[in-house]
């Protein structure tokens, strides 16, 4: 299985640049621009990645991401991640990133997706990885930041293929942002919303209703409504389910307890991804592996969620067509 999964070509849709800071580069980083962090060497920090939920993971990941500053920044950020995609057979990814963090430290927008822009250029001369990038709004923020934040990246929409919300989900419902992404929305961008991760199901309806985005990241919170589970079936919306994340976050408290066998067996449009690997211990290959060891998920399980990432990225009929074809003649 292991060999399976790691030849097999997969594709990444719920991944967040920031949270793909390596402690390796954080350190490197912050004596380079003489910024201080919270940690003497490595171990200090593997004792700080011990998270009880949501936001305490969010309060450290912020703190790490002081230490990127200029475009070349950004630019070994991502390409320290493209690296693992070459390690993992991820040959499409879709990141997200997150400028509000940087622009309120004085960083510019055009620094931040400048640097990931020319990352990804190089990584499709060099690799052939495709790749698509994902703005999202902080939901701890005021809608009014955000629409101020939408301004910034109209100059970038041939960069930007969709606008996210991510960051403190319960108390930060959709609903906060219906009119940034109806304005994203007018002006043709893919949306996706963090939902369903801690909050309760409305928050998915809510994405889904007011929102109206195109799928749902995480969600598994929908197993606990059945007339949801229906509509996720009927209507095949895609769930990015990020495993390694939910189980340090505590969303659930071991892999066996993990739901995504039993949404993919009720038929829901699952797949897998690795959220911040930098943090959760371990990227794309990490997640199907635990998932494995833990859970009675099958080949065809396997190959059933990485067709579903191929058919939910946001590439074109023909690419996705080329994929999937390249996934059957692996297998
Ligand atoms: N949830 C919400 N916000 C985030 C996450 C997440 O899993 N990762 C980075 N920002
Ligand atoms: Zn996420």
């Amino acid at each position: 299985m292991k060999e399976f999964i790691q030849l097999l070509p997969k594709a990444e849709l719920h991944l967040h640049i920031e949270g793909s800071l390596e402690p390796e580069l954080m350190f490197s980083l912050a004596k380079k621009n003489k910024i201080e962090i919270p940690y003497k060497n490595i171990e200090d920090v593997r004792t700080a990645y011990n998270f009880t939920n949501l936001q305490s993971f969010l309060d450290i990941y912020y703190a790490g991401a002081n230490v990127l500053i200029t475009k070349q920044d950004f630019y070994d950020l991502t390409w320290d991640y493209i690296l693992r995609c070459v390690e993992d057979n991820v040959i499409h990814t879709e990141i997200f990133f997150d400028p509000q963090t940087h622009t309120h430290r004085g960083i510019a927008f055009e620094t931040v997706i400048t640097g990931i822009k020319e990352a990804l250029n190089d990584a499709h001369k060099k690799f052939g990885i495709t790749s698509n990038i994902i703005m999202c709004f902080l939901r701890h923020l005021s809608q009014e930041d955000a629409l101020e934040t939408f301004e910034m990246a109209l100059d970038y929409k041939d960069d930007i293929i969709g606008i996210g919300l991510d960051s403190s989900e319960i108390g930060n419902p959709p609903s906060k942002f219906e009119e940034v992404f109806k304005k994203a929305k007018e002006e043709g961008f893919k949306l996706v919303a963090h939902a369903g991760e801690e909050a309760d199901v409305s928050y998915i309806y809510e994405a889904l209703d007011l929102l109206d985005i195109h799928r749902i990241d995480h969600g598994v919170q929908s197993i606990n409504s059945e007339e949801l589970m229906e509509r996720l079936k009927e209507e095949q919306i895609p769930l990015t389910v990020c495993p390694n994340s939910n189980i340090e976050l505590k969303v659930f408290q071991t892999y066996k307890e993990h739901n995504i066998k039993n949404m993919l067996d009720y038929g829901l449009n699952v797949t897998v991804n690795s959220d911040d690997p930098a943090y959760f211990k371990g990227y794309m290959n990490k997640n199907f592996l635990n998932l494995c060891e833990n859970l009675p998920l099958t080949k065809e399980d396997i190959i059933k969620l990485v067709k579903n990432s191929f058919r939910s990225s946001f590439i074109s009929d023909e690419l996705k067509e080329k994929y999937l074809k390249k996934v059957d003649e692996y297998i």
